[in-house]
């Protein structure tokens, strides 16, 4: 069985974490003088709209400043997170499975049933919406964790939506057109802890991914780097923005917009210096709700993907190791 990574300190790489040499991160050719666009939400929705479409189109992914959330809340965050994976093995192990449709878990690499290499992460995953229903299965240490995490939630779902609304307009679509086609909208999270890691150069944090959801709000570690993102074949490093948040596209969008956004890969590096935290929050489709291209863009080009229900994909995409084939390209129509 795999084991927590945060309960103790790591001299080696453990084999089963060592990529084949063909898949390696390649860190030599990484670029670092592109950036994701970074995009200021009190700027005019003349100014945003556009420079949405853009982002979504290109990159799949963008920051947002002037979010709306206080900075200070995204410190509280952070410390608690760091916190909480500095609690005592025995307190961890007992929030430990490797059961992916357990609500709130406390677990280790990506899905450690179905692959054959394991990542350098540990994280904690929970349902977030709605609060009342979820809250009481959170840990219960450290002592502020339910308070500053709920807060935090409130306040992403809040941003989710009004980004959401500004998609909607960026795709010509009225701006509750995403809202009222995701229906009652899940909220997740996962709180990632990447232990500082003995050789970097031969394992991921997470290996190259699409979100299987609608938009993805990350909060990274605002001074340890470890985001990449896929661009024209190559690997973009995000280099943290104190305060900013990281927001991608998932493949709930991409699909909804008929392909005209992408879900891009990306993937999450780790380094010999030092642990890292990211706190992704993701909006997701209610279950039942079906998926498929706005009607207004496929008058331009026909359906690219089949309508399903998000139940449907979500299932899916559990089902699978995370670097195989995008995950929609199973549900082309
Ligand atoms: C994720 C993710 C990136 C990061 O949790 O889906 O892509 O930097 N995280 O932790
Ligand atoms: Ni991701």
């Amino acid at each position: 069985m795999a084991e927590l990574l945060s309960t103790k300190i790591h001299e080696t790489l453990p084999e089963k974490y060592v990529r084949p040499e063909t898949q390696r991160p390649l860190f030599s050719e990484v670029i670092t003088d592109t950036k994701i666009p970074i995009i200021d939400l009190n700027s005019s929705v003349d100014q945003t709209i556009p420079q949405i479409d853009h982002a979504c189109q290109s990159y799949g992914f963008f920051q947002v400043v002037n979010h709306g959330i206080p900075e200070e809340l995204l410190l509280k965050v952070m410390a608690i997170a760091i916190e909480f994976f500095g609690l005592p093995a025995e307190e961890k192990e007992k929030l430990y499975t490797d059961d992916p449709t357990k609500k709130v878990r406390l677990s280790t690499s990506f899905n450690v049933r179905k692959e054959t290499v394991h990542n350098w992460r540990d994280y904690l995953r929970l349902h977030c919406y709605p609060l009342e229903k979820f809250m009481p299965e959170w840990p219960s240490k450290p002592d502020l964790f339910q308070e500053v995490i709920s807060t935090y939630c409130k306040e992403v779902r809040q941003l989710g939506m009004r980004l959401l609304g500004a998609i909607s307009l960026s795709l010509g679509l009225e701006e509750d057109y995403i809202k009222e086609a995701l229906g009652e909208q899940e909220q997740h999270m996962a709180v990632n802890f990447y232990p500082q890691c003995p050789e970097p150069e031969l394992t991921y944090g997470l290996p190259a991914h699409t979100d299987p959801n609608a938009l993805t709000i990350l909060l990274q570690d605002p001074e340890v780097a470890g985001l990449h993102v896929l661009k024209d074949g190559k690997w973009i490093a995000v280099d943290p923005l104190p305060g900013a948040l990281v927001i991608n596209i998932g493949d709930q969008l991409q699909a909804l917009s008929n392909g005209r956004y992408k879900s891009v890969w990306h993937r999450a590096v780790v380094n010999c210096n030092n642990e890292r935290l990211s706190v992704a929050s993701f909006l997701c489709p209610s279950n039942s709700a079906l998926v498929s291209p706005a009607k207004k863009l496929t008058e331009i080009t026909p359906p690219v993907y089949r309508d399903y229900t998000y139940d449907e994909y979500y299932k899916k995409f559990w089902s699978r190791n995370l670097d195989q084939e995008h995950c929609l390209e199973l549900f082309k129509s």
